[in-house]
């Protein structure tokens, strides 16, 4: 989501996705609609970046008024909000920085604000993916206080320092300046760290988990799943998409065969509910059988 009226900007590691405008995203969330996509996130491009990613929770901001039209336009349509920094401030670290580094605790304040402001424009839930400690306690705090308490939060819990990112940080051009994410995103070869994460935002209040990537860690779905009971969701990232798009604009693969199955390895490791480019693509294709 941008500022502007009619955009429709392609990203190009990313075949068919793109950044828009409020009025463009609407034409989107209906179509997802009618194809059976029961919810949507949305992403964040401010105007204007600094070093505490102030334009994150501006009222009038793309994300606030996307919201806003989308409650009032598709009422039955599930609104997520990504709640995180990188997309706002002008280092492109997850949070705000004290001697090079994240400081947590100061970047929970902007966190709260951010998510409080989704719910005042509407959102049904937010998602922090952030990976600060300590922030779902602090989000559902923030909300509860403001009057929120049926929001609900999806928690980024398990989300790695991965490299599947890279279309992503392109489309929503947050790529870190300087450093990487490693600081607070999770080590790749660590599957304990991800239950001790997950049970940890259970315990603060997450409503719902999420495991991200999704395809290259269903081990780790599957054992969040079977630990914890809990309603699990899996984010097949940017990376996954835009590998299976490649392949099949090749003809090396065949996209909707490899679409379902990755999408069904996914379900079947346990998830309740993926986040996937292709969702749209996916629920049609389900909806001719
Ligand atoms: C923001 C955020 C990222 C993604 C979702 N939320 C990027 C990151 O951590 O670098 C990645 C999603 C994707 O690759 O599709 N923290
Ligand atoms: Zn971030």
């Amino acid at each position: 989501m941008r500022d502007g009226k009619k955009l429709r900007r392609p990203i190009s590691s990313m075949p068919g996705v793109s950044q828009t405008s409020v009025d463009e995203m609407l034409r989107d969330a209906e179509a997802a609609a009618e194809a059976g996509v029961g919810g949507i996130i949305l992403f964040g491009i401010p105007e204007k970046k600094d070093a505490k990613g102030s334009s994150a929770w501006d009222e009038k901001g793309p994300v606030q008024r996307g919201v806003k039209a989308l409650k009032s336009e598709l009422p039955d349509l599930a609104v997520i909000t990504d709640v995180c920094m990188c997309e706002y401030t002008d280092h492109g670290h997850c949070g705000v920085l004290r001697d090079g580094e994240v400081d947590n605790d100061a970047t929970l304040d902007l966190l709260t604000r951010s998510a409080v402001s989704h719910a005042r424009a509407g959102a049904d839930i937010v998602a922090p993916s952030d990976m600060m400690d300590g922030r779902v306690r602090a989000v559902r705090a923030a909300l509860d206080n403001d009057g929120w308490e049926n929001a609900a939060i999806l928690s980024y819990a398990a989300k790695y320092a991965s490299a599947y990112y890279g279309p992503f940080r392109e489309a929503a051009e947050s790529a870190p300046k300087t450093g990487d994410r490693r600081g607070y995103q999770m080590d790749p070869a660590n599957t304990d760290e991800a239950l001790r994460e997950v049970i940890a935002d259970i315990n603060e209040g997450a409503d719902a988990v999420m495991v991200k990537p999704a395809g290259p860690y269903l081990d780790i779905v599957a054992r969040v799943k079977g630990e914890t009971g809990y309603p699990v969701a899996a984010y097949q990232v940017s990376g996954e998409y835009a590998m299976i798009c490649a392949a099949a604009d090749k003809q090396w693969i065949d996209r909707e065969g490899v679409m379902m199955e990755s999408l069904l390895g996914i379900r079947r490791a346990g998830a309740d509910f993926i986040v996937t480019y292709f969702a749209v693509a996916a629920a049609t294709a389900l909806q001719g059988r």
